[in-house]
Formats: structure tokens, sequence, C-alpha cells
């Protein structure tokens, strides 16, 4: 990795030119190195506007995650946090993950400025640039089993939703299991992978992917209808003060997880789904479709639905979900 590369993408976040030579000043290097990290940041998936006699910028005045600013943005909370943030890495969740075996501390945040090789839930992958999406992963031991999670994920994305509707994004909703759309379009997802025993202690490493600001050509390689925060939001997004308030309130919600289990926001959580009572179409690994209609949620956050005069279970490996408009 090319050290200047983040330097200078920092330094052109003002949405400014910013002359090779200016910058070579500024990092005591020749223009031929600023030349190479600009390369280095495109091989990277950075756009980045070159004119010549003018300098470099980037197409658009970026605001980027600064370790400092989301520790101010966890006001009270700060002390049950450690949080490590990366320039560029794979994959959050791998670090944490790594790192949890290691016997990283409760709490740890791994966020990143740019992940190249983001995962997603069933092998899918995460697609993200800079200042496209938000992209953490916070570790969170439990003294319960990994069998006492199973309605941890709808948890988190109800912290999610909390969250995105104390910002004003009135109108997210949740898909079982832990999507989270606006009018049917993702906005964010979240990958929880746990490690430890089924009877306990057990560690989970929590993966949240957010889009803040989708450039136009990443939409269009996404293979389902996406959505971004710049979408709904008529001010710009500072990602530390919501980096900062989706820790606070996940904080909030894993707490209540462990002290009184899912089914304590089982209600709350019912009110946020798009699909509750509605017909969906329940989709099969063998191919198999169903059109079904949503009962609720289960305390153990199985799905329920109504199906030939009586109720089925469905955990989230079983099926996936569509809504009928899908
Ligand atoms: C999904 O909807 O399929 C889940 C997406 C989760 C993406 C996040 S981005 C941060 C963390 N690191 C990863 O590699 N994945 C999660």
């Amino acid at each position: 990795m090319n050290n200047l590369v983040f330097p200078i993408l920092r330094l052109l976040a003002d949405g400014r030119f910013h002359s090779g030579e200016d910058i070579a000043r500024q990092f005591s290097v020749t223009r031929a190195s600023v030349w190479n990290a600009m390369q280095a940041a495109e091989a990277l998936g950075v756009e980045i506007f070159s004119v010549r006699g003018r300098g470099y910028r980037l197409p658009d005045p970026l605001q980027l995650l600064d370790g400092q600013a989301v520790l101010n943005a966890l006001h009270d909370q700060r002390q049950r946090f450690k949080l490590v943030l990366f320039d560029s890495i794979d994959s959050t969740n791998s670090y944490l993950m790594q790192q949890a075996a290691n016997g990283a501390a409760h709490g740890t945040v791994a966020a990143a400025l740019l992940q190249t090789k983001g995962r997603g839930r069933r092998g899918r992958s995460w697609q993200s640039s800079l200042g496209a999406s938000l992209t953490f992963s916070l570790l969170w031991r439990f003294q319960m089993g990994a069998a006492a999670l199973s309605g941890l994920s709808l948890a988190v994305g109800l912290a999610l939703v909390r969250t995105l509707h104390d910002y004003g994004l009135r109108s997210a909703q949740l898909k079982w299991p832990n999507d989270i759309q606006v009018r049917e379009r993702k906005l964010a997802g979240i990958l929880i992978e746990l490690q430890g025993d089924m009877d306990g202690p057990s560690a989970a490493v929590i993966g949240v992917g957010l889009n803040l600001r989708l450039p136009a050509a990443m939409r269009a390689q996404i293979d389902q209808p996406v959505t971004d925060m710049a979408s709904d939001l008529p001010v710009s997004i500072d990602p530390n003060e919501l980096l900062g308030s989706l820790l606070r309130q996940l904080a909030r919600v894993l707490d209540e997880f462990e002290q009184e289990g899912f089914g304590a926001m089982r209600e709350e959580w019912q009110a946020h789904h798009a699909y509750h009572e509605e017909v969906v179409k329940l989709l099969f690994p063998d191919g198999r479709e169903q059109y079904s209609r949503v009962h609720g949620v289960a305390d153990d956050g199985v799905l329920l639905v109504q199906h030939e005069g009586g109720i089925q279970r469905f955990s989230s490996g079983e099926i996936s979900l569509r809504g009928c408009a899908a």
C-alpha cells in the first residue's frame, strides 16, 4: 500500500483542486510520488479528477471518518468502546473475527474509510467506495452461549432503525431478518458472525454496512434495488456523528438484549417491519417459492407466517423474503 494515498485523500476531501506541486511540497515528496499515489488511489476505486495546470480533486467534497471525532461523538459511552480505524482494509468483520479469537476486548470497534472485500450474508459481497458507505464491525462478548443469540441480528436491526429515525429518516424500515430498507430499497445490511460455545460464553462480531452516498456507477453494479441516506436527507451526514450515534444505540440495545432477550423488543421490531401482516414471497434454497402472510416474529427471532390454516416458523438460514412488489 502506498503510504501517501490516504494523507493526500484527506487533503482532497475538501473537493477543491490541489496542484501536484502544492501536494508534493506539503508532504515533502516529489510530484512523481504524488502522481504514483493518485494512481494507487484510482486502483483502489477512488475517482479522482486530474486536470493539467490545476491539479487533482475529488468529484465532491467528502467528510471522512476521524478517530477523535468518533470518540467525541460517543459522549458518556466513550469508555465502553475501543476504536480501531483503518484507512483501508479487506473486511472489518474478517479483521475482528481474527482479533476476537486472539482475545480482543469486548466493545472493540473496527471501522474503515475503505473496505476492499466487504462480505455480506449468504456469501454475498458488500460493495463500497470512499465516502459511499459507513462500514464498521463491533465485537460484543456475552456470558450466554451462541444458542441463546438467535434474536441478536433482529435486535441489531432495531438499533439501526432507531438511530435512523432519530436522524429524521422516518421511512427506514426493517426487512426480516435484518436488512434496513427505505421504500423497498436496501439502505443497510448487517452481518453477524459468532464465536464460542453453544452454552457460553460467546462473542459476536456485528458488521454493519450503511449506504451514505452511492455513486451512480456503483448503484448500477449492485444486483438489487439500493438507496442511500443522501437520497432522503437534505443535509449532509457527518459519518463521525453517525457512527457515534449508532454505537451508543447499539450498546443500549445489546444491554437490553442481554438482560431481557429479544422478546422485550419484539413488538417494537414488528412495528418497524416493512411486511408485518402482509403477504410476502418466501424463497427456499431449492428454488421453491411460497406466498404467505407474515404473522410476526417469535422471541427467538424466527419468522412466523400463516400458511394453510397454521403457523409456520422459519429461521434466517431457511428462506429469504421478498415483498410482493419485488
Ligand atoms: C448483508 O446485507 O448482506 C450484510 C452486509 C454487511 C456489510 C458489513 S460492512 C462492515 C462489515 N464488514 C464486512 O465485511 N461486512 C460487514
